[in-house]
């Protein structure tokens, strides 16, 4: 992205306090976003925003898998900005691979409980809130490559993703009639906390697994719409 594109453009950034939505929250503010902070990390969200500078991004604490938060943090949003244009849900959890033979359901619970549950609770709330003040706004969800294929990551975690583009395409579906665009983003795989699940030593180990198994690796994409 280049300019200022987003002047003026208030977004919520679920998962903002670390890895790929952190950098977000830096790139939607250079260019000219402000932007709402949402996590349960507090201190590293705080830190987040106090690095971007808080006229432009705030922290906002918020459980995604607890409805009555989400609907207070768009409130909280809309209160402080007037409006909201963009959600970015990103926030998700990935468990630890096992095989399916020993497979967690509690924990699948929970995987879905934030990565599937989590998102359709703030497209829900963010989508009425765009609706009620006719803003043709922008939805995204953080997928996954692992929403694409199977047999390479955890179970849960998968079946979570590819929930997710299910209800991705669903919400697009309809919320369309109304301007508001809904997408999702699947990465590969990136050097974060949960990628490295918090030890910053396995970086390189990830870094040379995404150089070796990743076939666009360095490639520049251009997409014409
Ligand atoms: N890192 C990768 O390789 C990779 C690849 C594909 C997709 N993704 C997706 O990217 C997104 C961001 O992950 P990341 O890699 O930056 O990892 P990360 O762990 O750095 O960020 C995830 C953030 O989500 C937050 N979170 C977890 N549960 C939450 C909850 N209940 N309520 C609010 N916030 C909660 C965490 O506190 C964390 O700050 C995730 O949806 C992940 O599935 C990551």
């Amino acid at each position: 992205m280049s300019g200022r594109r987003l002047e003026g453009k208030v977004v919520i950034i679920t998962g903002g306090a670390s890895g790929i939505g952190a950098e977000a929250a830096r790139l939607f503010v250079e260019n000219g976003a402000r932007v709402v902070i949402v996590d349960v990390q507090d201190e590293m969200g705080k830190n987040v925003a106090v690095s971007i500078g808080e006229e432009q991004a705030t922290y906002h604490r918020c459980d995604v898998t607890d409805v009555s938060q989400v609907e207070d943090t768009v409130k909280f949003t809309v209160q402080k900005h007037g409006r909201l244009d963009v959600l970015f849900s990103n926030a998700g959890v990935m468990e630890p691979f096992k095989s399916f033979l020993d497979l967690d359901l509690d924990r699948l619970d929970r995987t879905m409980a934030v990565n599937l549950r989590g998102s359709a609770a703030f497209i829900k709330h963010a989508a009425r809130a765009m609706v009620d003040h006719g803003t043709r706004g922008s939805i995204i969800c953080t997928t996954s490559v692992l929403a694409e294929i199977a047999g390479s990551g955890p179970h849960a975690y998968t079946a979570s993703k590819h929930g997710l583009v299910g209800l991705v395409m669903s919400a697009c579906g309809e919320l369309g009639k109304y301007g508001i665009r809904v997408n999702g983003i699947a990465p590969f795989a990136v050097v974060t906390g949960m990628s490295t699940g918090g030890d910053p030593a396995a970086g390189k180990y990830v870094e040379e697994y995404c150089a070796a198994a990743g076939n666009l690796k360095g490639l520049v994409l251009k997409v014409i719409i």
